[in-house]
């Protein structure tokens, strides 16, 4: 889909979606059309129970005196609660409202409103970065899919009275939209199609952004000792893989240390010998959220040129059951010298990450480490789908992570650490073992992330788990793969990390 932005009008024969406030009152593009069809507007207003309620929507079909074949008012709610997210989910739904009409072009109205945050061009840059997020579609094996059942827009005109400015603000927005789309589709892709290797390939495309890409094979983890990671991935005929995406946008900045964003790639997550049931197993295709968000991610900074230097890292791998696949008991050595006992095949995730974390600090020294990771299913029992998991050490980046996380809508929760969680990952005859009890499952996964941080590296882990996937449809995100993590890590880095 296409959006264009251009001047106020009403003239085109297809939808047009105009936003109406709280207690129905129309803004100006409204009332022009209220005004030409005669009081239609006013007229379906008044004998309906819509009343521009956030999330309300009425349509008025074929109105006379007026070119179009629809007008759809979507209620904004509030003039004074409407922010960015409000507009982009009135992006959302004006892009729902109009995809199936049948039409190929539609305009979406967007008016000042007065007593609101935003100015006019802000309003419609993000209602266009909405109505562009929640058009996102993973369709391409659907072979018999009939065309009168797939979206016919293809074009979206968002009218402003500041159409130069609102395509200014709206630039890097679809560069962070195009990431959210690189990383939806990783994590819808199934795993016969994407495994490390191909995963790796993918996160190599990124290269003609202006992103250095990496890739280190099995040799050169054996070489680092990356026994941990080497352990979940030797029962597989897919070969592992680590790749490094650096984007270095500050190349003066004062400080060149990275901040470093680690993620958990297992492209398939059987479990390995401790096997999962066989309901649901297929899931664990998203088991490389973490590692889609990192990928995904770094395309959105080195597409709006961000002016951070950061580092990118995924630890890719699958994880399968066979003959020489790892087993309960086995002892395994991390490139950090530690030694982990593996009581549970199936908690591998971490096993992954110690060592996708020890070689980005070894190497890059990064001042801050952020790993995203669908780590425990314990965290849906904690937080359902409605927060991602935080365990950090430092509170200033808590606070940081909980704010962005909010002015975008992908919201993070803290949880605890410490050291009576970290007692029960003791070990009779290693280091550790990779599981705790039976209770605080997501707390002792992150206590053994924390073994593996370097002395004065700011550290925070998001358990994305109940958050990378959605089966309810909201405005910005289509069921499926979130994405959850790009834009959040995005503003984060926009917020505090730029130059
Ligand atoms: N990938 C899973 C966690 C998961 C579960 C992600 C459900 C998304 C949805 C992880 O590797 C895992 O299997 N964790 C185990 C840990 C247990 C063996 C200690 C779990 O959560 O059951
Ligand atoms: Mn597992
Ligand atoms: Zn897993």
């Amino acid at each position: 889909m296409r959006i264009n932005f251009s001047s106020p009008s009403i003239s085109l024969a297809g939808p047009l979606v105009v936003g109406i406030l709280s207690g129905g009152k129309l803004l100006a593009t409204a009332k022009k059309v209220d005004k030409a069809a005669e009081g239609a507007l006013t007229r379906a207003l008044n004998a309906s129970r819509f009343n521009g309620q956030r999330g309300q929507s009425l349509t008025v079909m074929a109105p006379p005196g007026v070119a179009a074949s629809r007008v759809i008012m979507i209620g904004l709610g509030d003039a004074d609660l409407i922010d960015e997210l409000a507009a982009q989910s009135f992006g959302g739904q004006a892009w729902k409202s109009v995809a199936s009409t049948g039409d190929k072009s539609a305009l979406v109205a967007v008016d000042p409103i007065s007593g609101s945050k935003l100015n006019v061009a802000d309003l419609a840059a993000n209602a266009a970065f909405g109505a562009v997020l929640g058009s996102y579609r993973f369709d391409k094996y659907r072979t018999q899919e009939k065309s009168s059942s797939k979206p016919s827009i293809t074009t979206l005109a968002i009218c402003s009275r500041d159409a130069a400015g609102a395509k200014k603000a709206y630039a890097p927005m679809a560069k962070i939209a195009s990431g959210v789309f690189l990383t939806r589709d990783l994590v819808s892709e199934p795993a016969n199609v994407i495994y490390p290797i191909t995963l790796a390939q993918q996160a190599r495309t990124l290269s003609k952004l202006g992103v250095k890409v990496s890739v280190l094979d099995e040799k050169q983890m054996a070489k680092l000792n990356m026994g941990a990671l080497l352990g979940v991935a030797q029962g597989s005929a897919n070969k592992p893989r680590l790749v490094v995406m650096q984007w270095n946008g500050a190349p003066r900045a004062s400080d060149k240390r990275p901040i470093a964003f680690v993620g958990k790639g297992v492209t398939f997550d059987t479990g390995g010998i401790s096997i999962k049931p066989a309901g649901g197993m297929e899931d664990m295709k998203w088991d490389m959220g973490g590692a889609g968000v990192v990928i995904g991610l770094l395309k959105a900074l080195a597409g709006r040129k961000a002016k951070v230097n950061a580092v990118g890292v995924v630890g890719l791998v699958e994880n399968m059951p066979s003959s020489t696949a790892q087993r309960p008991g086995d002892v395994v050595n991390t490139m950090s010298g530690q030694t982990i006992e593996v009581i549970n095949t199936d908690a591998e995730g971490r096993l992954v990450l110690a060592d996708a974390m020890w070689y980005c600090q070894d190497r890059y020294k990064p001042h801050t480490l952020i790993d995203l990771a669908t780590l425990t299913g314990a965290i849906i029992v904690s937080l359902g789908n409605e927060y991602a998991g935080m365990f950090a050490n430092d509170d200033e980046l808590c606070d940081r992570l909980t704010i962005a996380g909010r002015s975008v809508s992908e919201t993070v929760w803290r949880m605890p650490l410490g050291d009576e969680y970290d007692k029960l990952i003791k070990s009779d005859i290693a280091d550790m073992k990779n599981i705790g009890g039976r209770w605080a499952g997501s707390i002792t996964a992150a206590q053994l992330l924390q073994r593996f941080i370097k002395e004065g590296v700011k550290w925070a882990h998001l358990d994305i788990a109940g958050v990378t996937w959605s089966n309810k449809e909201r405005p910005t995100v289509p069921k499926g793969g979130t994405a959850f993590g790009v834009r959040l890590l995005d503003r984060l880095v926009a917020n505090h990390y730029e130059s």
